[in-house]
């Protein structure tokens, strides 16, 4: 047993799709998540801009003293989790890429799957590699849509703009590659889930948010570090916290019981830094 928190991050607010999943198969596990909104998006920036922005926070989580690494976010996952697992080796750090690529492995044998997400993961192809390396005969495709984070973060979600935006990207990648699974390979894009569906109604979607919540457990139990009667609280810190990103938290957490609610603490990133250059 190990009541430690784990400790979640991604670059603002998709990984927490990741979360109320973990709370409903593994409700005695407590959460230390950080979300880097200050400098969202990352999924358009340089490879070494992530690299450095991920060990600042997975530096941070492991001094807050978590039991794990949940990295909440494709980009980092596809770019950074060598370089996390070399640094803290201490520590177990699950990215999000690897147990959905086993699920498409696994589960699409005759489909023909598309991958969604970031610039950078896509260029990545770290979905396209890890799959073929477990299935050589999964048909494989992907895209880039960088524009869906921005329009999320901001709120833009159930209206025309972000239907039109979906269609933008996906009518001639659905069609033209007769695409029939789509993996939603971005953690902010469980958020439009229901857009995709309603344009897409015969497409079969696979939410890596959801498929991670089997690998924390696995590897918790392997471990022995499941946490039983935990009396620690959990604690979401945001880098900036905006009032539109606290209206899309109220918005994500919009169907959940009171308690499970989530309340963000600002995170001052600028005096954390400074801290670090004097020391
Ligand atoms: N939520 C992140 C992901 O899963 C990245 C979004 C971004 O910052 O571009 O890729």
């Amino acid at each position: 047993m190990d009541n430690r928190p784990i400790g979640f991050f991604d670059s603002g607010l998709g990984g927490l799709t990741c979360i109320t999943p973990l709370m409903k198969k593994l409700p005695e596990e407590k959460i230390i998540y950080f979300g880097d909104t200050a400098r969202t998006p990352y999924g358009s920036k340089a490879v070494s801009t992530i690299k450095s922005f991920s060990m600042e926070i997975a530096d941070f989580l492991v001094k807050c003293n978590v039991k794990m690494i949940v990295i909440a976010c494709n980009t980092v996952s596809a770019t950074c989790v060598d370089l996390l697992r070399e640094k803290f080796p201490k520590i177990p750090i699950v990215g999000i890429i690897a147990p959905a690529a086993q699920e498409v492995a696994d589960t699409c044998q005759d489909s023909n799957v598309g991958i969604i997400g970031t610039k950078v993961t896509i260029a990545s192809h770290a979905y396209s590699g890890m799959v073929k390396e477990m299935n050589p005969d999964i048909n494989i495709h992907e895209i880039a849509c960088p524009a869906f984070v921005p329009l999320i973060e901001e709120g833009i979600i159930e209206n025309d703009i972000m239907d039109l935006t979906i269609k933008y990207y996906m009518d001639d990648f659905v069609k033209d590659n007769k695409i029939d699974t789509v993996i939603l390979g971005c953690t902010h894009y469980p958020l439009i889930k229901k857009n995709i569906e309603r344009i897409y109604p015969d497409l079969k979607i696979l939410n890596p948010s959801s498929i991670i919540v089997n690998r924390i457990e696995k590897i918790l139990t392997e471990k022995d570090m499941l946490a039983q009667g935990s009396d620690f609280r959990n604690v979401f810190y945001a880098s900036d916290l905006s009032e539109n990103f606290i209206n899309m938290i109220d918005h994500i957490f919009e169907d959940e019981e009171e308690d499970a609610k989530v309340k963000f603490l600002n995170f001052d990133l600028e005096k954390e830094l400074n801290k670090k250059i004097n020391k």
